[in-house]
């Protein structure tokens, strides 16, 4: 029987790159959406499975679950990845705004998750079960510019190491901490040349390491609440 793969922030980028990878590699996958794009019908022309959910309130997400529930007896690992990316609002209003959409996407959403499906993780003493968390480097190396969104993402890194405790041995729980993987539209050239310039492996990454990872996470039995830095050795950069 294939074994199911739970996926967010499937739409578009790295969680759409892992969502057709897992599906190639012969998983079933449940790939959760917010906005239809282009890569969501590439999905369901894949015949992967597909829930929409906006985790900007617990309602949501709870109606996430109940879908999850309905389409996963079963459930192999669950990858947390989508997420909420952009520089701190400078306006107190706004940036309290802020802070509570990304604490809802980047801990709230895991940890109901997690807590409600924990019983469909189907794992055992020998062969447990997985829940990765994608979190960042900026987690152990904070970038101002970007605190609200690098603190939550530490609440997920936290989790990872009190989940870990709570949800042995059946359950997994790990991180992957991205460095310079995929660019957004928002960074200029010269933003790239000067990431790529401190990055001892001097490119953009791509999705394919994550996946890669996450991958080298689900086979092997013996890990629980590490992190592993996809990142070409950016930690490793004076910044
Ligand atoms: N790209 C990098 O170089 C890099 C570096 C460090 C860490 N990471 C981490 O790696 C992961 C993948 O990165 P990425 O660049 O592919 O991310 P991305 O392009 O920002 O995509 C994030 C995904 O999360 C979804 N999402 C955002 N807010 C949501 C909400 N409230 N409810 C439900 N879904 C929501 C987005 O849906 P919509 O399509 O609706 O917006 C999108 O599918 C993320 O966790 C990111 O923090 C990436």
């Amino acid at each position: 029987m294939q074994q199911v793969v739970l996926i967010t922030g499937a739409s578009r980028r790295v969680g759409l790159h892992m969502a057709k990878r897992f599906h190639q590699d012969g998983y079933r996958v449940l790939a959760q959406y917010r906005t239809k794009t282009e890569g969501v019908e590439e999905l369901h022309a894949l015949g992967i499975m597909t829930v929409q959910a906006n985790f900007d309130s617990k309602e949501h997400i709870f109606a996430f679950i109940k879908d999850c529930k309905h389409y996963c007896e079963s459930i192999r690992a669950i990858i947390h990845n989508a997420s909420s990316f952009s520089p701190t609002e400078v306006d107190l209003e706004a940036a309290a705004e802020q802070y509570q959409q990304f604490f809802m996407v980047h801990m709230m959403a895991p940890y109901l998750i997690n807590e409600a499906l924990r019983d469909r993780l189907k794992g055992d003493n020998n062969d447990p079960a997985d829940i990765v968390n994608i979190t960042d480097i900026n987690v152990e190396n904070p970038t101002h510019r970007f605190d609200i969104y690098g603190t939550t993402k530490a609440g997920l890194q936290n989790m990872t190491l009190a989940l870990a405790k709570k949800y042995a041995p059946k359950i997994k729980v790990n991180a992957i901490a991205p460095g310079p993987v995929l660019f957004t539209e928002n960074h200029s050239d010269e933003v790239k040349q000067e990431m790529m310039s401190e990055t001892p492996l001097g490119r953009e990454g791509g999705a394919e390491p994550v996946y890669l990872a996450v991958k080298s996470l689900l086979t092997n039995n013996f890990l629980t609440g590490i992190t592993i830095p996809v990142d070409g050795g950016r930690r490793l950069a004076k910044r």
